[in-house]
């Protein structure tokens, strides 16, 4: 049976201060389902490029599998679903039937094989890609966060195919997609990264009761530092005074050198075993940063809020028909009370991103029936579902006309590292892109929030952030989002498109 036994990995990027990995340790065995989990950028992605053998890295990575990675890059999107297929699997034409075998299994028409492959949606197109991963039975898959965009029924699919397959690590921040799949973690922390037996909630269980421990060892050590701390200031104190007096006592008293011997000994005992215990309290100190290593910091956040009082509803929809050559939205009536968070939920392709632009008035090619009000006094704020950030967070904060210290401010509580603040936006990971896009949207005042998708790409820790941000302001807001379970926390109304 293989294993990848990764020995004192370490690892970082040219630009960075720190090293990303600090003498990795880690055996996997090849019958392992995997689930890869930590914070926007850890490293998840990185981890598996180094397997990939992408990256130049200090240590060792051994292992004879075949590893294949995806999302695989489409060199050019206008060529066909099977010409695509063919080029990235490196199967011959006649062998087209392995790919069909595995897009049977995840239950796509063979029909889009012969269809551009730009004119699929992201549903199909993931589906096309794990089954071209999946032809070659004897490798060793890297999947990079499958579900982002994919509906609630390709989530099932997807989660379905993959309960079939071993031999893999799969990158996810849904937890109950991972539940579904895996039977270990590896969990990237803040100081390590550990391999745990078990699905997401096994690592959650276990990782709740590490952070307990370190909190209570965390409490015990602040009690003993402080007490540490009080009687080394004692000490000192004690003995400076000695020190004073004992100057004192010669510059008034000439026989106080009789003395003087005898009290400068104690005051330099004193005085050193002062510093010794300074000693003691600094090395408790650094003790405990190790020991709340890996307590992940999460914040409250919250959003740049402005309630409209004098509305009762801040969007009205009736009879709303969108279509062009391609598609034709369904008819959609609804109200959006202030205070209320609304979702938008239905199948990839069913139109409800091009439902948000119409509301935000943005041009599109549709024929547009029925109507749409918004007072025109509301400010929006809206989080795009694609979007393409560049430059730095300074420059798109003054693009956007929102303070730089308060996106900054946001995303330091979102767990974004400060030394990336100056860094291009086009050089983070997926996640910390992500995290601008969000940063700037809650620092944005705002009367109405509509967001699309916001959960794609970001860590469990951040997704928790907002759940908690949203039941304690009840923003009024339309969102998009396919995590069933997360909408169900935050939505006051669902609005279910279908045809
Ligand atoms: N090509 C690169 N050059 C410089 N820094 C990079 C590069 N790629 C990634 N990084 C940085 O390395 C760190 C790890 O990135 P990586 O993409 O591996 O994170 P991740 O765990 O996959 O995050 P996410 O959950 O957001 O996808 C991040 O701080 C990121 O900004
Ligand atoms: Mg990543």
């Amino acid at each position: 049976m293989g294993t990848i036994q990764i020995n004192n990995l370490s690892f970082k990027y040219d630009q960075m201060v720190d090293n990303l990995f600090n003498n990795i340790n880690l055996s996997i065995d090849e019958s392992w389902k995997l689930g890869l989990i930590g914070r926007n950028g850890r490293g998840k992605t990185t981890l598996l490029n180094i397997l990939l053998g992408n990256l130049e890295y200090q240590g060792q990575v051994v292992s004879n599998l075949n590893f294949h990675y995806y999302p695989q890059p489409v060199s050019d999107m206008s060529k066909t679903t099977k010409e695509i297929a063919l080029e990235i699997s490196g199967l011959a034409d006649y062998d087209i039937w392995r790919v069909e075998t595995e897009l049977e299994k995840l239950q796509v028409s063979l029909d889009i094989l012969d269809q551009q492959f730009e004119t699929l949606s992201p549903g199909e197109r993931t589906k096309v890609l794990l089954a071209v991963l999946f032809i070659d039975d004897d490798g060793f898959q890297l999947i990079d966060e499958p579900t982002n965009h994919l509906d609630i029924d390709g989530r099932k699919l997807v989660s379905d195919y993959l309960r079939t397959k071993k031999a893999f690590i799969v990158i996810s921040h849904d937890r109950n997609f991972l539940n579904e799949i895996i039977d270990h973690v590896i969990s990237i922390n803040r100081n390590d990264i550990d391999v745990y037996k078990g699905n997401f909630d096994t690592w959650e269980h276990e990782k709740n009761l590490q952070d307990t421990y370190e909190a209570d060892q965390k409490r015990q050590l602040t009690k003993d530092i402080n007490k540490l701390h009080d009687s080394a200031v004692k000490k000192e104190n004690w003995s400076r005074q000695t020190e004073k007096g004992k100057k004192k006592n010669i510059s008034m008293d000439k026989h106080a050198n009789l003395d003087k011997g005898f009290i400068g000994a104690k005051s330099a005992k004193m005085m050193k075993k002062a510093k010794s215990m300074q000693h003691r309290v600094d090395d408790s100190l650094n003790t405990k940063k190790t020991l709340l290593k890996n307590i992940e910091i999460d914040d409250p956040i919250s959003l740049n809020y402005a309630e409209i009082s004098h509305l009762k509803n801040l969007i009205e929809v009736n009879d709303l028909l969108l279509k062009n050559r391609n598609v034709e939205t369904p008819k959609v009536s609804f109200k959006l009370p202030r205070n209320h968070v609304l979702a938008l939920m239905g199948r990839n392709g069913i139109g409800k991103t091009t439902i948000f632009k119409q509301i935000l008035g943005i041009a599109q090619p549709f024929e547009c029936s029925g109507s749409i009000v918004v007072p025109s006094s509301v400010k929006i704020s809206y989080l795009a579902q694609e979007y393409d950030l560049h430059g730095t967070i300074r420059e798109l904060a003054e693009r956007k006309k929102v303070e730089p210290e308060m996106v900054f401010s946001n995303l330091r509580k979102l767990g974004f590292e400060r030394e990336l603040f100056d860094n291009n936006i086009e050089e983070m990971s997926q996640g910390q892109k992500r995290k601008v896009a969000l940063a700037v949207s809650l620092s944005e005042q705002a009367n109405l929030y509509l967001w699309d998708e916001p959960f794609n790409y970001l860590d469990v820790i951040t997704r928790d952030q907002i759940v908690d941000a949203i039941h304690k302001q009840h923003p009024t807001m339309l969102i998009i989002d396919h995590d069933l379970g997360l909408i169900d926390e935050i939505a006051d109304q669902k609005l279910i498109l279908k045809k």
